[in-house]
């Protein structure tokens, strides 16, 4: 049975992956400095899974108890999330977002050298691309200059990965994700925003159930058919089972390069009024908004060309985008 490390396992991407990996049989450990996350987490993946995987509360900064776990563990891979994701606080407190989302990964790279552990997967971002002069955007798009600190630590780190894998031949894959939502199908785990969220769709549920008072749409004025701004909105298992695929290319030695990435989205736009009314028709709940003032930093629009991991990673979305928004709505219920 493979051993597989989850940094950041007990995060929202990080526990499905981690219930997806146990699913497909890999044996799995996971470390969380819990400062986005809560233990709580843990017990439900177990619930899901009937398997406890091992846990480390480590915060990855600290260079010695990464060497220390290294030494006491045998690891046959890494899927890396643990890193902090808050795009206009990154602005506020850009060293800390590089401290932890950089120093976190040469860390880990590190000890994996040191050790000939191979197979490495680094939760990227479609910010990379900014916005694309081609939708949808394939990988072949180029990166642009990062609209913020915590973008720059996503392409900083695909970066690092590269000039790594080049020079100590190890192997990694990049997925550079789209719009994360939903929540597992069990509503034993989903997304918890600790404060305030700042993405749309737990603004959206938090809205319904009446925690926020009104959302604000973020403009209307973009050129797209109903003024509002567009993204691939893609369901969470689905995501979690790409690194599943991907994982398993690495494992198989069916990579064409030491390091690949891919694009993970569903290949269609959402506008922002579009996913308001998909989520009032499935949910039957009616929703107070407000047309405001764009976002500073925000693109018109941004969708995936998923040729790539359909046909490379052998991996598609099976979710619909409605589920999606119902299994958000389920989890909210669930949390208020
Ligand atoms: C944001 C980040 C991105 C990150 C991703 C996942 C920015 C500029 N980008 O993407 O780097 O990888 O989250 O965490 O923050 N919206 C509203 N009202 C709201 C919230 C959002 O209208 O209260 C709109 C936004 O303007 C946007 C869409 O909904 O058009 C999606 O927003 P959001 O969920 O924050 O994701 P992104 O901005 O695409």
């Amino acid at each position: 049975m493979k051993k597989i490390l989850v940094t950041g396992g007990l995060g929202f991407i990080g526990s499905h992956v981690v219930v997806e990996l146990q699913n497909s049989g890999f044996e799995v450990v996971i470390i969380d400095d819990l400062s986005n996350s809560k233990i709580d987490v843990l017990e439900q993946i177990t619930k899901i899974s009937n398997i406890k995987p091992d846990f480390y509360q480590i915060d990855l900064r600290d260079k010695k108890a990464v060497r220390s776990f290294f030494n006491d563990s045998t690891i046959d891979g890494v899927i890396h999330f643990a890193a902090f994701k808050a795009v206009g606080e990154s602005v506020q407190k850009p060293l800390d977002y590089y401290e932890n989302n950089i120093n976190a990964l040469v860390y880990l790279l590190q000890e994996m050298k040191n050790r000939n552990i191979d197979h490495f997967i680094f939760s990227s971002s479609c910010t990379v691309y900014g916005q694309a002069d081609e939708l949808p955007i394939t990988e072949d798009a180029p990166v642009k200059i990062a609209e913020s600190p915590y973008g720059n630590t996503k392409q900083i780190g695909e970066e690092i990965i590269k000039d790594s894998c080049k020079a100590y031949n190890m192997n990694a894959i990049a997925l550079r994700y789209f719009n994360p939502i939903g929540a597992h199908k069990s509503v034993k785990i989903g997304e918890l925003p600790l404060s305030i969220p700042q993405n749309l769709i737990p603004f959206i549920t938090q809205t319904a159930a009446g925690i926020r008072e009104e959302l604000a749409v973020f403009g209307d004025d973009y050129p797209t058919p109903d003024g509002t701004a567009i993204r691939d909105y893609i369901h969470v298992v689905d995501l979690a089972k790409a690194h599943v695929k991907a994982l398993q290319r690495l494992l198989d030695k069916q990579n064409k390069e030491n390091f690949e990435f891919f694009n993970v989205g569903t290949g269609k736009g959402s506008s922002v009024m579009e996913i308001i009314h998909s989520f009032e028709n499935v949910t039957q709940q009616s929703l107070n908004y407000k047309i405001a003032e764009r976002r500073k930093g925000d693109i018109t629009a941004a969708y995936a060309d998923t040729t790539k991991a359909n046909e490379v990673l052998g991996w598609k979305p099976e979710e619909t985008l409605e589920e999606a928004l119902l299994s958000a709505w389920k989890w909210q219920q669930k949390q208020s």
